[in-house]
């Protein structure tokens, strides 16, 4: 075990580390910026069913969901498709409605999930057309879906997802793109931007990784809390809900997820003193809207943890600490500001003793309902 761990003290770092590596290899041969296209054999075969969809639904379930939640963005953003996300134990039970006019998108990193499988399958009886993401080769999932395109984030063991959800984004970003290219919702120059950023995302994580001994000080400061609180707008609204898992699942502290506009309808009520804040406030449309809602917390005395681009002075003045994460466009930047929130469980839960790898009640694969 300890080879396969290469080094690392436990599975999930190896995997936090292995996400340049593993998002180059999920774009490698598909996004050919040269030549301005995006191969994906899943994807063009069956273009015409993506093109006559007047909606997409995805299912999933846990960190694959959050996926799909940044997916819904990406694709309304980019391609104009209206974008639904279902927790999969919810939709197969729902008497759905849904047609042979729909895409399905089943987002799963084991493509072992009873409920995915479930959702596909009742999908497919109404006669959809099911698309599968998965990282598993071979798995159910992958199996029981009429098409799909697999991540490539090689094995993941850590029951905590980390590199499977950074490559699932990577891989709907690519469809994302793809589509809104056969659809002529992008021009050919933002479309060629966009291939140009994704290829520099690799680099730009190798980046934020180098926060790894600053984020770990702020472990140290915050890790006796009891609650946390993660804020976020826009694309990176489900890069908070996924950061506030991350945490709840390893280090067993409550935390919770929600869009930054939304504290002040419900959450704003817990903050004080004792309240760790984590606000996504990179620069983005919202970036004003974040600052204040920044200020709201400070002026009720939470503790502020703001994920900022690089060179931010606004977030700086304001928040307790920074963490800082390079420049990019605004779709691509939950790649980047899922980095730190995962670094900061993991060393929270560390800190504290938890089993990180095999954390109590929680499986990696949950094959039964
Ligand atoms: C379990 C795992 C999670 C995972 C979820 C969905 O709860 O602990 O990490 O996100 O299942 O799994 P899937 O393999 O379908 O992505």
């Amino acid at each position: 075990e300890q080879i396969e761990k290469g080094g690392y003290e436990h599975f999930m770092l190896k995997e936090i580390y292995e996400q340049p590596r593993a998002i180059l290899d999920t774009f490698r041969g598909r996004l050919l910026s040269n030549e301005a296209i995006i191969k994906m054999a899943g994807i063009e075969d069956n273009m015409k069913r993506f093109l006559a969809a007047d909606r997409i639904i995805i299912v999933a379930c846990g960190t694959s969901w959050h996926a799909g939640l940044v997916a819904e963005y990406i694709f309304e953003d980019l391609a104009r498709i209206p974008v639904e996300v279902e927790y999969a134990s919810e939709f197969r039970y729902r008497n759905p409605v849904i047609s042979e006019k729909d895409v399905v998108i089943a987002i799963s990193q084991s493509g072992e999930t009873a409920d995915t499988l479930a959702a596909i399958k009742l999908a497919r009886s109404k006669g959809a057309f099911v698309f599968g993401v998965c990282n598993v080769v071979g798995s159910s999932i992958a199996r029981e879906t009429d098409a799909g395109a697999y991540t490539h984030a090689g094995p993941e063991i850590g029951v905590a997802s980390t590199k499977a959800f950074t490559t699932q984004i990577t891989v709907l970003t690519l469809i994302a793109l793809r589509l809104a290219r056969a659809k002529g919702t992008i021009s050919s120059s933002e479309f060629r931007q966009h291939l140009i950023e994704l290829e520099t995302i690799p680099n730009k994580v190798e980046e934020a990784l180098q926060s790894d001994e600053a984020i770990k000080v702020i472990a140290d400061i915050y890790k006796d809390s009891k609650n946390c609180l993660y804020l976020g707008r826009g694309f990176n609204f489900p890069v908070a809900l996924e950061g506030a898992l991350k945490l709840k699942e390893i280090s067993y502290i409550h935390a919770e997820g929600y869009p930054a506009a939304e504290m002040k309808h419900g959450p704003i009520a817990l903050i004080d003193e004792q309240m760790p804040v984590v606000v996504i406030a990179t620069k983005t449309e919202h970036y004003e809207k974040v600052v204040s809602n920044i200020q709201e917390i400070k002026s009720r005395k939470g503790k502020i943890i703001g994920i900022v681009t690089k060179g931010d002075v606004s977030v700086r003045e304001l928040a307790d600490h920074v963490i800082e994460v390079p420049d990019t466009l605004e779709s691509l930047s939950p790649l980047l500001t899922t980095i730190p929130l995962q670094l900061l469980s993991y060393h929270i839960a560390v800190m504290l003793g938890k089993n990180v790898d095999q954390p109590r009640n929680l499986a990696k694969s949950v094959t039964v309902e």
